[in-house]
């Protein structure tokens, strides 16, 4: 019998690969991802240990793309993971590195929730996970976009939660701190949380009773680097 279906964006790479990969065994995955040979990569890792994966090559940004790829996939997770960070002070942040984050983190979010959702309120049953971050509620230098992206992540998560829970519909955010993934550019990573670290979160988050909705959880590593 075929599995219910979770969809996982950014899965190409890091928290979203990891996260396909852990999801697997308990469902057909859609991994959805711009790096064609990447996804193929995952599927037939997923398809050797006896999992389901279909790739959709997809850039989140393309409303007209989402709509075509997502809309009507009957899944029963959706995990909006994808995320891009450039992080420098704002007087160096180009236009186009400003608008690229919004898109990615931000507005994505409206057009894969909108292609999902109809099919999750149609069965009264259904989780979203977005994959949100610490800095969606603290401040730092270089942040002025990325961490305000997250803020309207986790605002977005919230409002919806309380949208739809009463149609049987969860929404959770998971806000990781670093995690040692291609997103970082940190030359000592071995402090950080890892990729699997947060997709265990995010399968915990998953796992629960139909009665119970974890729907905010923060995932910090115990191993910061001393201050020197
Ligand atoms: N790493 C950290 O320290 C950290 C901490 C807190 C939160 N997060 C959040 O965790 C999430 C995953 O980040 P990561 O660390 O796993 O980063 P990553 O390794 O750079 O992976 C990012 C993923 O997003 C996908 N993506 C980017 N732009 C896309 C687009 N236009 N269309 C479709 N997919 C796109 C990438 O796939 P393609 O390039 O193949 O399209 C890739 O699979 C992000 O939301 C990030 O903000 C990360």
């Amino acid at each position: 019998m075929a599995k219910p279906i979770a969809v996982v964006t950014g899965a190409s790479r890091g928290i979203g690969r990891a996260t396909a990969l852990r999801l697997a065994g308990d469902f057909d995955i859609v991994a959805v991802a711009r790096s064609e040979d990447e996804l193929a990569a995952l599927a037939a890792e997923i398809h050797r240990a006896g999992g389901t994966c279909h790739p959709v090559r997809l850039d989140i940004t393309d409303p007209d793309a989402v709509t075509a790829e997502l809309t009507g996939v009957d899944a029963q997770v959706l995990v909006n993971n994808a995320g891009v960070g450039t992080l420098k002070p704002f007087m160096e942040l180009t236009r186009a590195e400003w608008t690229r984050m919004v898109d990615v983190n931000f507005n994505a979010l409206y057009d894969v929730t909108r292609a999902i959702l109809p099919a999750m309120l149609a069965r009264k049953s259904g989780h979203i996970v977005v994959t949100g971050s610490i800095s969606g509620r603290s401040a730092f230098p270089g942040g002025t976009c990325y961490a305000a992206t997250k803020h309207a992540a986790i605002a977005f998560t919230e409002c919806l939660m309380l949208e739809v829970r009463d149609a049987g519909v969860k929404v959770s955010v998971v806000n990781p701190g670093s995690v040692a993934t291609h997103f970082s550019e940190r030359s000592d990573a071995s402090w950080m949380l890892s990729a699997e670290d947060v997709a265990e979160a995010i399968a915990r988050v998953i796992d629960t009773p139909p009665t119970v909705l974890i729907h905010s959880v923060e995932v910090r590593t115990l191993t910061v680097p001393k201050k020197k």
